[in-house]
């Protein structure tokens, strides 16, 4: 008789129902490689969720009752796809301790807890992968893990935030509101329930924290860098970046070097040739600089259903090859606990700085404060309404005295309406 492996779901949302989707239909030819037998028994759903009729269709109990899923000796796979960390957490360890395997797709969970999720896989000898977890159907992680062995990263940079890149497009080539285009995302389904972290780069940044572990074995923690959204970006910088060359993306970029990891997340301007310039809405991209390999680019659905879906299914199918083939478990990657962060004076880079003057005494600060602090520009737009708007593209100068510029500006009044940094090529 043919082996199976039995699958408990917790949460049958946009992912959740595309999980069951792709389990079914790639069931005959996971069987034909694995020669195991992938099937979902049950589905945990809030109370009250009505899920009978995709219950009937695809033959799955619903449960209401974690327990009903880690104490069935019958489950060997639990797919945690429900989302942020409560009840989450405490169901993934409850499925390790019951010496069940894990699949997640929870970036804010893995990158806030992944030590001890880890760790309580390991004492329980159980697998726990959570390739979707990234760039959602592009298969980054296990391609760091696998394609890069004889080689050495030394930078990762990319589009990793589905939300606000279908947004930056949707402003631009529409001329969309910033609230129109965050709406349009929701509805098409690729912001969290809460977009908070989606505009505010705090799902990005947890993004980046698992790819750090990924590229530089070290881990990174969130308030161990510069994490900075799209919130309230403005439609006339996005045009005036595009007249100048530039696409402006949000950025989640981590680069490793002898003066240690730097990481961060804003947006940023890209340069019309550099491939990640070209990708559009909520698709991602994400550029490995190597020793070996050189530059590589992996391109792709970052956020919706079937391709999110498409890439748990990935994790269980290896889980039940290594299973089929009698492997001994091992974690995704090794990382230490660990890091040693960049000084902000060891970084540098060119900027967009976007000010606003209330007065003509004002414009006339400004150039005092760029005289002073000894800031070489080159002005690229000034005009005048009620107020006055000045743009400017900084010489290469580092955090530090970005942050020193910032300040003066603040002290004298000067609006910084935006500051973005310009991605080397
Ligand atoms: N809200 C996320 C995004 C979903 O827009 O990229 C995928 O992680």
């Amino acid at each position: 008789m043919e082996k199976r492996l039995k699958i408990g779901l917790l949460g049958l949302g946009v992912v959740g129902t595309g999980v069951i989707k792709v389990v079914a239909q790639n069931s005959a030819k996971i069987l034909s490689t694995t020669g195991i037998k992938l099937e979902v028994a049950k589905v945990l759903v809030r109370v009250g969720e009505d899920k009978k009729t995709i219950a009937d269709e695809y033959g799955f109990t619903l449960v209401h009752d974690i327990n009903d899923i880690t104490s069935d000796p019958e489950i060997d796979i639990v797919v945690e796809v429900m989302g942020k960390i409560e009840p989450a957490k405490s169901f993934i360890l409850n499925a390790f301790n019951n010496k069940k395997h894990v699949v997640s797709a929870n970036k804010d969970l893995i990158a806030q807890y992944g030590n001890e999720l880890v760790s309580t896989a390991q004492q329980n000898d159980c697998y726990f992968y959570y390739e979707a977890s990234v760039a959602g159907g592009i298969p980054i992680l296990r391609t760091m893990v696998n394609s890069f062995l004889a080689d050495e990263i030394t930078e990762v940079f990319g589009i990793v935030n589905g939300t606000t890149n279908y947004m930056l497009t949707q402003m631009l080539e529409n001329h969309l509101s910033y609230e129109t285009s965050l709406k349009q995302a929701q509805e098409l389904g690729f912001a969290e329930s809460d977009p908070t972290n989606d505009v505010d780069g705090i799902d990005a940044a947890y993004k980046a924290v698992i790819l750090t572990r990924f590229a530089f074995k070290q881990d990174l923690k969130m308030q161990d860098f510069s994490i900075k959204g799209i919130r309230g970006i403005d439609l006339a910088d996005l045009e005036l970046a595009q007249q100048l060359g530039y696409e402006v993306k949000l950025i989640a970029q981590t680069k490793n070097s002898n003066n240690g990891v730097y990481a961060d997340v804003a947006p940023k301007l890209v340069p019309k040739f550099h491939p990640l310039a070209s990708i559009r809405n909520e698709l991602n991209g994400v550029f490995i600089k190597s020793l070996g390999i050189g530059e590589s680019m992996f391109y792709g659905p970052g956020a919706g259903s079937i391709p999110t879906a498409t890439s748990v299914v990935n994790d269980l199918t290896v889980i039940a090859q290594r299973i089929a083939e009698k492997r001994q478990v091992t974690p995704f990657t090794n990382y230490q606990e660990q890091i040693k962060l960049q000084k902000a004076n060891a970084v540098s880079g060119r900027f967009y700085l976007a000010l606003k003057a209330e007065n003509e005494e004002q414009v006339t600060k400004i150039a005092t404060i760029l005289a002073e602090t000894d800031l070489a520009v080159e002005l690229v737009e000034q005009n005048q309404t009620e107020t006055f708007r000045l743009v400017y593209l900084t010489q290469k100068i580092t955090l530090e005295k970005r942050d020193k510029v910032i300040k003066a500006f603040r002290k004298a009044e000067v609006e910084v309406t935006q500051m973005m940094e310009i991605l080397e090529g």
